[in-house]
């Protein structure tokens, strides 16, 4: 993985027909998808649960770009080797996951993968002062984490500060949650590079009608770099 602060679209397989997700995965990335953002939950950390660490090696022989795994689970440690068995490039832990997320990102990165960190809506940018060195992504999320469709909360203050902080060092800012065409462009003017999109990438398409993901990726795109 190069790094470059091109606008890329990470569209979230939790809005995805969790009955095909092998289908699903080629379908939008046939589409335009520039990564796989894949949601982890264990309904401790977040009120829902998903899959583990199983679903995702399986999931890794239909990912041809990134496989983008946020981790929405506490504790993060003792999964960290089984995630990078399971291949993913990028591993994502939430800062607020526990006491020690120094270490966390120090061990996701000695088992081989990018290693990111999340910030919740009530968390500020300077939970990750001491961080930015040791990480390749920020991801700032603008929804409480547990679920897809929900309304964007506006955390461009918080985008503008991270981008200060992290200056002319190689690592992404993602953003989490109610990325759309309306949404899109105010997250990238404030310096975010990399946009997880579930619903507004997934609405009114299937693997039969994989084309309306292609105009949703494209749509967020062009809103992106107006
Ligand atoms: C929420 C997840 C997000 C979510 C995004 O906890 O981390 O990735 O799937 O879905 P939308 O884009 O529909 O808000
Ligand atoms: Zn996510």
């Amino acid at each position: 993985m190069s790094f470059d602060r091109s606008i890329k679209i990470a569209p979230s397989i939790l809005s995805a027909d969790f009955a095909n997700f092998g289908a699903e995965i080629r379908a939008i990335e046939a589409e335009g998808a520039d990564w796989v953002h894949v949601d982890v939950m264990d309904g401790h950390f977040v009120p829902n649960l998903t899959f583990g660490p199983m679903a995702v090696k399986a999931f890794r022989p239909h990912v041809k770009t990134v496989m983008d795994v946020h981790l929405m689970i506490a504790p993060v440690d003792p999964y960290i080797d089984a995630y990078a068995e399971a291949g993913a490039d990028v591993l994502t832990a939430h800062v607020e996951a526990g006491p020690h997320i120094h270490r966390t990102l120090q061990a996701i990165r000695a088992a081989g993968m990018k290693a990111g960190v999340a910030l919740n809506p009530g968390t500020p940018a300077e939970a990750v002062a001491h961080l930015l060195d040791m990480v390749d992504l920020v991801c700032v999320m603008t929804v409480n984490p547990g679920f897809g469709g929900q309304k964007f909360i506006d955390m461009t203050d918080k985008v503008r500060r991270l981008r200060a902080m992290i200056g002319d060092r190689p690592v992404h800012i993602e953003i989490d949650g109610g990325v759309d065409v309306t949404t899109a462009p105010l997250v990238v003017a404030a310096g975010a590079d990399v946009l997880v999109a579930g619903s507004a990438v997934f609405r009114g398409g299937s693997v039969d009608a994989p084309e309306v993901y292609g105009a949703n990726i494209r749509a967020i795109r062009a809103a992106a770099s107006a």
